[in-house]
């Protein structure tokens, strides 16, 4: 193990939702690649014992993936609990016992927000806090004010360079080869800017509602929950320029500095809207104005991007589960074939899920004896299974040290400036009816450049039905 890796990993929360869905199941494919050899100490204030943790990740595992019987039992083995109250000093004089003779460990924070100043105050009283570096989970803070808070409080027991901030989109493979596609490649670059693209969007849009997540997102809503976050983290990937290096920091710079020169939203670039049976969930208002669905148009103020429009948007209850991206060209100068209009029909498409594709859009002559054309895809890549889960990859980047997938203090920040002046009830929010795709007033939002693209449009059946006539003669 070199000197960087953690040589233990706690983690707070450990009873969980979250742990269930996403840590367990990351944790035994981390054992199974031989990346995770290390104690884990699940912490919580449940009243468990370690076989109760052991029972709960057997659970997780067979409702997500299945149980990988020597991965499992060796990571039961790494397994320890540790029960108590995060305010209690106890909690953590048991933790440091556990951790024994570890020098390095990695705290990782799958509690709510704010739990992160009593846990990080409670590992430093305990004299844990030293070499140890701590993983915290969105949403970071809920405005700019209580991010900046929230920051203080962490840096007040762990340095920068201590913190990672997790946004679980920069670890899919998918958002990866955003940059790799991008910065590994001749024939993109030149045509990535202002004078060859006329506008980029980003639908997001998931067809179930809020599962039984009432309560939380009454707190968050979309602009805080995607928006702010993964959307705008997609944007840096879409349009960062080339980092100067592959190491964190480069990365990073590059990230922050495309965030940092997003132009602060307006309501005029924003509709928010609210599917129907939203206010009867569990834990939701009768008289709820939070969003669940919100489309933003968005400019990046710099010399590449000038007057680009960035639209996004992202829902619940909305036709189908998809991400994915569209650049789309402009229309060559002059239609030499004397055809109407070429605009809008060169694109490059990324699905960034349910799988990965990159595809360009291109006309090409339909056979016969006109020059009359038809739009096709080139595909540059399809791949439908994922090396690595999005957790897997991140944990295991955050036990090596590696902070290059991370948000960084000054990303999170200038991503709640850009959202900040929209918060709350600025706009008004319109009702739409579930498995349509949100409110009328967001198609407004984007008409002028075509209207929205639909991620079922190019579903390869689709195509199929639609494909033109082969002569025209
Ligand atoms: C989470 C949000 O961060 O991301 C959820 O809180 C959302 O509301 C989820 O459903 C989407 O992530 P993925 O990876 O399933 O697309």
């Amino acid at each position: 193990m070199n000197e960087a890796h953690a040589d233990a990993l706690v983690f707070f929360g450990a009873t969980g939702d979250l742990a269930y869905k996403q840590i367990f199941p990351a944790l035994q494919a981390m054992v199974a690649r031989g990346v995770l050899e290390v104690p884990v100490i699940g912490v919580a204030r449940s009243g468990w014992t370690v076989d109760q943790l052991r029972a709960r990740m057997a659970d997780s595992l067979r409702e997500h993936g299945g149980i990988d019987q020597a991965a499992f039992d060796k990571l039961s083995s790494l397994v320890h609990y540790v029960d108590g109250d995060y305010s209690d000093p106890a909690t953590f004089t048991q933790m440091r016992e556990t951790l024994g003779s570890a020098k390095r460990p990695l705290y990782y924070l799958a509690i709510p927000p704010s739990m992160f100043g009593p846990v990080a105050e409670g590992l430093a009283k305990a004299g844990c806090a030293a070499n140890a570096r701590v993983v915290v989970e969105k949403p970071f803070g809920r405005d700019l004010a209580s991010a900046q808070a929230l920051n203080k409080i962490l840096h007040e027991h762990f340095p920068e360079e201590a913190i990672f901030r997790i946004d679980h989109y920069l670890g899919k493979e998918a958002v990866q080869n955003i940059l790799y596609t991008r910065f590994a490649n001749t024939w993109l670059e030149p045509l990535w800017n202002r004078t060859y693209l006329s506008h980029i969007q980003i639908t997001m849009a998931e067809s179930f509602g809020v599962q039984g997540r009432g309560k939380f997102y009454e707190e968050a809503g979309t602009i805080r929950d995607v928006i702010q976050n993964h959307m705008l983290q997609l944007v840096a990937c879409l349009m960062m320029e080339p980092p100067t290096g592959s190491t964190p920091e480069p990365v990073r710079d590059a990230k922050a500095t495309l965030i940092k020169a997003i132009r602060e939203l307006c309501p005029e670039d924003v509709v928010r809207g609210q599917f129907q049976g939203y206010r009867s969930e569990q834990g939701v208002a009768a008289t709820s104005t939070v969003e669940t669905f919100a489309a933003v148009r968005l400019f990046v103020d710099t010399w590449r991007w000038a007057d680009v429009p960035i639209y996004i948007r992202a829902g619940k209850a909305l036709p189908v589960t998809a991400c994915e991206v569209l650049a789309t060209f402009r229309c060559p100068p002059r239609s030499v074939f004397g055809e109407p209009t070429y605009d809008g029909m060169n694109h490059l498409r990324l699905r960034l899920s349910p799988e990965l594709v990159i595809a360009l859009g291109t006309q090409v002559k339909k056979p016969g004896g006109t020059m009359a054309g038809v739009p096709v895809e080139l595909e540059v890549m399809r791949r439908d299974r994922l090396a690595m889960a999005p957790y897997e990859r991140l944990l295991s980047d955050a036990m090596h040290g590696d902070a290059t997938l991370f948000a960084r203090q000054d990303e999170v920040e200038a991503a709640w400036e850009v959202v900040d002046p929209i918060l709350g009830d600025v706009t008004p929010v319109h009702e739409y009816a579930q498995q349509s795709w949100g409110p009328a007033e967001a198609n407004a939002l984007i008409a002028a450049d075509g209207g929205w693209h639909d991620p079922l449009a190019h579903e390869p059946a689709v195509q199929e039905a639609t494909e033109p006539e082969a002569t025209t003669a």
